[in-house]
């Protein structure tokens, strides 16, 4: 297990509200090694005090959970750097941070090297770290977007590739924290262990999937990076399409980082991005306008301003906070049946999961005044909460004819480890199944690359929602149909 981690950007938001929080919870779970220790890193002048008193403040905030013994061992190895990624000589400075300094050939202990930082300064910091040769074993770690369109995700893919040399893929983990929530794995367990679903998976029985990641949460202060990305960029293109990987994917002979990466790649490559002329009709984007966040989510009961108004948001961009997609696979399991992906921010309700429709009987015989039933649906919760339902159909008292609807719920048990938690563990012991594979990355971009022309050439309007509401109305006037309720 690697006992060395560089954070870059360790004073920024996903540093102090996941990294840290994981760091301290993996503390806890005795999952580090005593030996264990962190160089944080970013342009701000601190001293290790003085980082050390703000990642404690993160800590007392996002980890309460974690015993303050805990939290107090992970403060203690803690360290700070000042660094600036958009200087010049960087390299020598790693190599400074990390003891090689003046050494032709990295040696010494292997570092995870984590970039949690703003997207553009995932290239300086990868060549950076190759100029500096990591010590052998080192790894590079990647937080999503991989890069901002398909051809930047290639040249990023190409130096990554060069800087891990023959190590190559082994060495990279391109996060995302979403392949480490325990209840993403479920997917899996509730596909491949179970007689009665593979059988019915398939376009024969099923009409349309929903992947829903639906969020009360606003901007909440991160214009600087969201209004560059937009939902699309920041949410669908990457947690979404894992989610619809792992769903849609052949069942794996095993587990292992190949079988499975080789499996959600394979299914990737089948889905065909609507095409020039159904854009108008596939996809929807969208942007909030002030309102009142519903009682749910982290700011509860606020009111939220115009995003096109707030702090740091350019509204010529027309970034949107809302977004849908309706997909299609090219395969024999999956011809035929829909895939609509929809996201936004400060909605209504906070819905992540999916919801699986089934087509309706081919026979009632019931008599042609008794009306259809629901269509059979499960309901995957995966994010608050963590609930799994499935909708059938039975007969009251009465005649049979009387039909009426039946759910079966469970919850799902707590997790053992946060996402993020989970993931990191993974890149310090060096197991790549939860990262994505550069391939992976590529498909996704791929598959979204017209959405995102047609929109930035404008060919999709930019429809509006107040805050608070569950987007923009449904076109035609008319209500959603399948996902009336959160999964
Ligand atoms: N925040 C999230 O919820 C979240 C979730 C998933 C993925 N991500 C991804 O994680 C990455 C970081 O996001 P974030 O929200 O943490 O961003 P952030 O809050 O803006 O933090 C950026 C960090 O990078 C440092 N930094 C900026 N310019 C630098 C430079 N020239 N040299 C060295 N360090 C520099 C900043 O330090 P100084 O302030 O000292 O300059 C800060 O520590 C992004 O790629 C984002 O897409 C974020």
């Amino acid at each position: 297990m690697i006992d060395r981690l560089l954070l870059l950007g360790a004073t920024g938001d996903l540093a102090g509200r996941f990294l840290l929080p994981a760091l301290a919870e993996l503390w806890a779970e005795g999952q580090l090694p005593e030996s264990f220790e962190i160089i944080g890193a970013a342009t701000q002048e601190l001293s290790d005090a003085a980082f050390q008193r703000g990642a404690c403040e993160r800590l007392e905030r996002h980890a309460s959970d974690i015993a303050p013994a805990a939290r107090q061992a992970l403060l203690d190895r803690l360290r700070y750097q000042r660094i600036d990624l958009a200087s010049n000589g960087i390299a020598e400075a790693i190599r400074t941070i990390l003891g090689t300094a003046g050494e032709k050939e990295g040696r010494g202990a292997p570092v995870a090297a984590y970039l949690a930082l703003p997207p553009h300064l995932f290239g300086p910091a990868v060549n950076a770290l190759g100029s500096a040769r990591l010590p052998p074993r080192s790894r590079i770690v990647i937080e999503k977007p991989f890069g901002e369109d398909l051809e930047s995700a290639i040249a990023l893919n190409r130096l990554l590739a060069d800087v891990a040399g023959t190590a190559g893929e082994s060495a990279i983990f391109r996060v995302d924290h979403v392949l480490g929530m325990a209840t993403v794995h479920n997917l899996l367990g509730l596909r491949l262990a179970n007689r009665v679903l593979e059988p019915i998976w398939n376009n024969t029985n099923i009409e349309q999937i929903e992947i829903l990641w639906e969020e009360t949460l606003a901007l909440e202060g991160r214009a600087a990076y969201y209004d560059r990305a937009g939902a699309l960029k920041d949410v669908m293109q990457s947690h979404m399409l894992q989610i619809l990987s792992l769903v849609a994917m052949e069942p794996p002979a095993s587990l292992s980082e190949r079988d499975l990466r080789n499996h959600k790649v394979d299914v990737l490559r089948t889905v065909r991005p609507p095409e020039p002329g159904q854009i108008a009709q596939r996809t929807r984007r969208a942007r909030y306008t002030a309102g009142r966040l519903a009682s749910t989510g982290g700011a509860d009961g606020n009111h939220v301003p115009d995003y096109a108004a707030e702090k740091g948001v350019d509204p010529a961009r027309c970034t949107e906070t809302f977004a849908e997609v309706v997909l299609e696979l090219d395969n024999w399991r999956w011809a035929g049946t829909r895939f609509v992906l929809r996201t936004g921010k400060a909605l209504h309700r906070r819905a992540k999961g999916v919801v699986v429709r089934f087509r309706p009987v081919p026979h009632l015989p019931f008599g042609g005044d008794v009306p259809p039933p629901d269509r059979n649906e499960l309901r995957i919760g995966l994010d608050g909460p963590e609930t799994l339902s499935l909708h059938l159909t039975g007969s009251a008292p009465g005649p049979p004819a009387a039909l009426t609807p039946l759910a079966l719920t469970a919850q799902l048990p707590a997790a053992e480890l946060r996402g993020y938690s989970q993931v990191l563990l993974n890149v310090l012991t060096g197991d790549c199944t939860l990262s994505i594979r550069g391939d992976e990355a590529e498909e996704g971009w791929r598959i979204m690359t017209p959405v995102l022309d047609a929109w930035a050439e404008n060919r999709v309007p930019l429809e509006e929602y107040p805050a608070g509401s569950s987007g923009p109305p449904q076109r035609g006037g008319r209500s959603r149909e399948a996902s009336k309720e959160a999964p």
